[in-house]
């Protein structure tokens, strides 16, 4: 059987990066970085000013952020921390997107100091910003659709979601920055996470630029860019379809003409804050088969755990897995693949049909580029694994070490007990 997705790089180049780093480690491919960044921006070149904010939640990590601000990505960011990385890597004004929720006032602060755009998150926080920092001269809102629009499997329902304004709000939100002298406005939403249908980004645009519109006739406020957020998924299973980035971009174009122009809002500047499309398919968790275990189910553990990849675990999410130099042999092995936690949700595949796997065999976990080793966590003192990348003339360069037992430990003061 042939693997239904094949790895971007060589048998012998993960077996030698596998001699000089231990695993479990993640391996990002520079290429296909750039591509999925290039591939997007094509599919908006139409518009002028697009511009992806890459949200660096997704893989916080400078190397990669300057990879994708190479190719004229900004930053979305969602804490002083993320802010802090945007910064190092000489991003500042509005190639930032602050788009946080509940956030204390020394992030709002942080963000105005980098001059990144303030895209607020509840109506409230017009008059917190305003009495603790001033506000600036361009505002975004983020606008929850409640009951409006149906949301997707991940993120839920709107109505139940606590971020943004509602419609009224957002309205009186616009009047109130109107009447204290705000003069650029703009207007953000985010209502699907890892959706893989393109029409709902389509209708997400079409929401907004109504939006943009009924604000411009009533409030007499001219909206410059909409945020349609991120959440462009990605085909973890090897079944599943990539979203055709230029077809959706095409249908928004369209929409635009109809919408936009009419409305005498031309031009307008469309901008999204993907994270998931630009990394996730781009980064592998490698991991060493260490055990084998037969109880009333077959388990193979391997050297990983949920603290390296917590997505299965969490979300049951599916993450594919090539077992290195066995992508012919038969899948006839039907395995749990486990990790080390003391949580039996430490799975990162149940029931999956994999070739015989032995002690010291490397797997390699797929699409694991974004909210991968960013959401790593160290519960049962595990450390947090290096993060590694295959640069485009095939070098690999440690882009993370590897967390130690100090770093673990740094934080505790043993003194009283020497
Ligand atoms: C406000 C906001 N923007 C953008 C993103 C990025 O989403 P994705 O990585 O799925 O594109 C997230 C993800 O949680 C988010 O909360």
């Amino acid at each position: 059987m042939s693997n239904p997705k094949p790895l971007p790089f060589s048998e012998a180049t993960v077996r030698a990066v596998a001699e000089d780093f231990p695993t479990p480690f993640y391996l990002y491919n520079e290429k296909g970085i750039r591509e999925s960044c290039r591939s997007l921006n094509s599919a908006f070149s139409w518009s002028d000013g697009f511009r992806n904010y890459f949200a660096v939640k997704a893989t916080p990590n400078p190397h990669i952020m300057s990879i994708v601000k190479e190719e004229s990505l900004g930053a979305d960011c969602s804490s002083r921390a993320e802010l802090m990385l945007a910064e190092k890597i000489g991003l500042r004004g509005e190639q930032v997107m602050f788009t946080s929720n509940n956030t204390p006032v020394f992030e709002f602060q942080a963000a105005k100091d980098l001059g990144a755009v303030l895209n607020l998150d509840d109506i409230t926080h017009i008059d917190f910003v305003d009495q603790n920092l001033g506000l600036p001269e361009l505002v975004s809102f983020r606008y929850n659709p409640g009951s409006a629009r149906e949301g997707n499997v991940i993120i839920g329902k709107p109505e139940e979601a606590k971020y943004g304004f509602t419609e009224d709000q957002l309205f009186e939100g616009y009047r109130t920055l109107k009447e204290r002298g705000v003069r650029r406005f703009g207007l953000h939403t985010m209502v699907a996470s890892n959706e893989l249908d393109g029409s709902f980004f389509v209708e997400t645009a079409r929401m907004l630029f109504d939006l943009a519109a009924r604000i411009l006739q009533q409030l007499d406020v001219r909206i410059e860019f909409v945020n349609l957020g991120g959440g462009i998924g990605i085909p973890y299973r090897p079944e599943d379809k990539a979203v055709d980035l230029k077809a959706v971009g095409d249908r928004i174009h369209s929409l635009y003409d109809e919408m936009i122009v009419p409305a005498g809002l031309d031009p307008l500047r469309v901008v999204l804050e993907n994270g998931r499309m630009i990394t996730g398919p781009h980064g592998y968790l490698v991991t060493r088969c260490i055990h084998h275990k037969q109880i009333y189910r077959n388990y193979v553990g391997v050297d990983a755990s949920m603290a390296n990849l917590m997505r299965p675990g969490i979300y049951g999410a599916y993450h594919h897995i090539t077992v290195l130099g066995k992508e012919d042999a038969p899948h006839n092995k039907v395995v749990d693949v486990v990790g080390s936690l003391c949580e039996n949700n430490d799975k990162f595949a149940i029931g999956r049909a994999l070739p015989e796997i032995d002690r010291g065999d490397l797997l390699v976990i797929h699409d694991a580029g974004a909210h991968g080793h960013a959401m790593g966590f160290q519960y049962n003192g595990k450390l947090r694994s290096a993060e590694l990348l295959l640069q485009e003339n095939g070098d690999v360069k440690q882009i993370r070490r590897a967390e130690t037992y100090d770093d673990y430990f740094a934080t505790l003061d043993f003194a009283e007990f020497d």
